[in-house]
């Protein structure tokens, strides 16, 4: 299993672990999969590289490529208006390679990813539903903010901010 970055042109396999994650996992993430399974092709550039989003910036996102299977999945971003601090999104491992420690190499792909591109801190919103993620998080360093913003706009799901300082 190797954690490395997802490639431009591979673009539509990465669009395909997103839009399983959303299915597969749906109280896990800000985003549903009817919001995003008609996103242009265009769009899923943003996930490479961060090029094309609404908020200027730069993105990257790794990829668990098991001889070339996608089998999970973690995006940074850091948006030019806050570039000390990097966001973490988009965790997913697929439920068959669980719990072998894909989510924390993916966990460290990123944090290492975000220190070279200058952040101090890696935040991240992590579901009050997902106590596998929680763990995780907790187990890498993040430390909760206190603050538990709703999941989605008029959820009933809540989430936890945390925080991990990146020196
Ligand atoms: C959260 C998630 C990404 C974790 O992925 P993962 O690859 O299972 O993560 P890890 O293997 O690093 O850690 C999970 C557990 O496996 C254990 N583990 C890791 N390697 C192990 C090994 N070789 N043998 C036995 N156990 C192991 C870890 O200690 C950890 O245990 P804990 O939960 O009791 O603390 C995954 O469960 C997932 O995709 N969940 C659904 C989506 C989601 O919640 N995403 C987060 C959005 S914020």
């Amino acid at each position: 299993m190797r954690i490395r970055q997802v490639e431009r042109h591979e673009w539509e396999k990465l669009r395909a672990l997103r839009l399983q994650a959303l299915l597969e996992s749906p109280d896990a993430f800000g985003s549903l999969h009817e919001q995003e399974v008609n996103l242009p092709a265009d769009e899923w550039q943003w996930w490479v590289s961060g090029e094309g989003g609404i908020r200027p910036g730069v993105a990257t996102t790794f990829v668990a490529d098991r001889g070339g299977d996608f089998e999970g999945m973690a995006t940074g971003a850091i948006f030019n208006v806050e570039p000390e601090l990097a966001h973490l999104f988009g965790m997913w491992v697929r439920p068959e390679a669980r719990e072998h420690g894909v989510g924390l190499r993916l966990v460290e792909a990123v944090a290492g990813w975000a220190r070279e591109h200058g952040a101090r801190e890696l935040d991240l919103r992590v579901s009050d539903d997902s106590s596998a993620a929680t763990r995780l998080y907790g187990r890498a360093g993040f430390r909760s903010m206190g603050e538990r913003p709703p999941l989605r706009k008029a959820s009933r799901l809540t989430c936890t901010v945390m925080v991990r300082r990146l020196d």
